[in-house]
Parts: structure tokens; C-alpha cells; sequence
């Protein structure tokens, strides 16, 4: 059994990866600040084939030994909300070097797709995340992928609650289902390094308006949506398509069926329930 150092574990993507790396037999060290039980992280997953490790990327906590028992790493730890530039940067460029001091065998790291091409701060400091990886002799693959249903539904959680929805209703935004991306991930480690895979994008691109018109009716509320002009580059990316990859639409768990299942169904069931209405 071979073991895998997963950073962020206790995130969104961290724990589907964590549960979809016991099914598929490895020994996962998940690493993060924050102490958490092995059976909580590893959920309805054989716990047994799980192994909390502390580690903290700013602090330099446990770095070194984390990834000196790993053969492989999936560097999953980011912090959009804090400091990316320690985290994303200067905490990626150490692991890397941890990495390649442990000789480990493959690094596989999430991103962005849009990293380049949108001048938003944290989507930047991804890029020199990237720039790192790729830069470092440790076999590597860099996996980018579109704006999670997850991170969707935060933003209009932000804002569920009051009358009013102001937001930038243009822009373009092609939501996926973080399971399916973890699913790319893991596949992406048993195989070869490939420097950069294909990117992974959801079923649809939508405007930001209907994401939250499908979410409104969904939980069945009664507000309205306003459009938030927002002058400058970064919304003009946003607004032009430029973290969305149409040609890259992969992931089959749609935002409707997303939202389907957390308020009480399965993926499945609503996606066939879709399919029996349009069919
Ligand atoms: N969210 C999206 O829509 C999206 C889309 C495409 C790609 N991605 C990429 O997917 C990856 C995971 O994103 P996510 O949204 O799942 O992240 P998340 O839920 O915000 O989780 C972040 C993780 O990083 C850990 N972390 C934060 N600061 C740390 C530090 N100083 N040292 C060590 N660990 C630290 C956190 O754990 P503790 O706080 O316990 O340490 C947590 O487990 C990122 O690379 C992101 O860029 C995300």
C-alpha cells in the first residue's frame, strides 16, 4: 500500500479526496492546522487507512515529516480568504522542497482554470503556486479546474438571507461538482506525471443571474436579483468567459441536480428526474 500526503484535508476538495483515495487502496496522511479525528475526515471510508498529520504551511510546522513518510503528495492546502501569498506561494515552494528532499515520486496540484488570464490577487498568487511546481524537479501534474457548486452556493449563501440580491449577474461562471474533480485528482496520481493535465470543467456554463435564479427557486424563496455593475478588469474576465472552459465539460453533476441533492435527494435521482422532464 502506498502512502499519499494530501494538504488541506479538511476542505472541500481535501476530504472527497481523502474518501476517494482509501477507496482506491492508499494509506493517506491528511494534513492540516487543525486537529480532526481520522473518521471524521475519512467519513463513511475505512478510517484505519487514515492518519491525521499537523501541518501548517506558514508556520513550518511539520512539513518535513509529513512528506518524508509520503510517496506521493496532493497539495490541496489554500487560503483564498487569508494569506495566499504565504500559503499558496511561499508554503507551496517549501513543500516542494520537502518534496523533493523525501524524494517523493508525484506532486499533483489543484488550480484555477483562468489563473492566467483573470487579474484577480488570489488567482495570481495560484499561478505562482504553479509557477513553482512546475519549476521543481519533483515529477509533478498540475490539474486545473472550473469554480466549484460549493463555492457557488457560499457566495449566494452571503446573500440567501436578504430581500435584495445584488450581484454581478454577467458574469460567466461553469460550476462542477468538487467529487468529480477529486476523482481527476486521484486518477491523475496513479498515472504518469504529466506536468499539466487536461482541465476539468462542470456540464454548463451559466450567467451568475441564473445560478441564483436556480437557487431561489430551489429553496423555494421569494426575493429578487439586481445586477451589481462592477467596473474593471477582473469583472470583465469574469463577465468574458475567462474561468470558464466550454470545451472542457466533464463534469456531469449539474448545478440544478447539485442543489437537488443538498437540499434532501441524491445526485443521481435528481439528475434522472431531470432527464425523465427534458426526455
Ligand atoms: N473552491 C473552488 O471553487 C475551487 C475551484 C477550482 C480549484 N480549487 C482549488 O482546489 C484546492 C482546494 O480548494 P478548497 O476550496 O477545497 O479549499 P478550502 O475548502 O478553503 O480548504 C482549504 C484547506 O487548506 C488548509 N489550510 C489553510 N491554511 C493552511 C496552512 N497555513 N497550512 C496548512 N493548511 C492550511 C485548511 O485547513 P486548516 O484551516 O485546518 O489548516 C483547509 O483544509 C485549492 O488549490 C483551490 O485553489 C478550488
Amino acid at each position: 500500500m502506498n502512502d499519499v500526503l494530501v494538504t488541506g484535508a479538511t476542505g472541500t476538495l481535501g476530504r472527497a479526496l481523502v474518501g476517494r483515495l482509501v477507496d482506491d487502496g492508499w494509506r493517506v496522511l491528511a494534513a492540516s492546522r487543525t486537529p480532526t479525528d481520522a473518521s471524521e475526515i475519512a467519513g463513511a471510508n475505512d478510517a484505519a487507512a487514515v492518519e491525521w498529520v499537523e501541518l501548517d504551511l506558514v508556520e513550518g510546522v511539520g512539513i518535513e515529516r509529513a512528506v518524508e513518510e509520503a510517496d506521493a503528495v496532493v497539495h490541496a492546502a489554500t487560503a483564498p480568504r487569508g494569506d495566499p501569498e504565504a500559503v499558496d506561494v511561499r508554503g507551496t515552494e517549501r513543500l516542494l522542497d520537502a518534496a523533493e528532499s523525501a524524494g517523493v515520486d508525484h506532486f499533483v496540484y489543484p488550480s484555477i482554470v483562468g489563473v492566467d488570464a483573470i487579474p484577480l490577487s488570489y488567482y495570481e498568487r495560484k499561478r505562482e503556486g504553479e509557477r513553482a511546481v512546475e519549476a521543481s524537479p519533483v515529477p509533478s501534474t498540475v490539474l486545473r479546474a472550473t469554480q466549484f457548486h460549493a463555492f457557488v452556493e457560499e457566495i449566494l449563501g452571503t446573500v440567501a438571507k436578504i430581500p435584495v440580491w445584488p450581484l454581478p449577474t454577467t458574469f460567466r461562471i461553469q460550476p462542477v461538482d468538487h467529487r468529480e474533480v477529486a476523482d481527476r485528482l486521484v486518477d491523475s496520481l496513479a498515472a504518469e506525471p504529466l506536468g499539466r493535465a487536461a482541465p476539468v470543467g462542470g456540464p454548463a456554463v451559466h450567467t451568475l443571474g441564473e445560478l441564483a435564479g436556480a437557487y431561489r427557486e430551489a429553496r423555494g424563496l421569494r426575493r429578487a436579483i439586481v445586477r451589481l455593475p462592477v467596473p474593471g478588469v477582473v469583472a470583465k474576465g469574469f463577465r468574458d468567459g475567462r474561468a470558464t472552459r466550454p470545451d472542457r465539460a466533464v463534469g456531469t453533476v449539474t448545478w440544478e441536480s447539485w442543489l437537488a441533492e443538498r437540499d434532501g435527494g441524491s445526485a443521481e435521482s435528481a439528475a434522472e428526474r431531470a432527464g425523465a422532464t427534458s426526455g
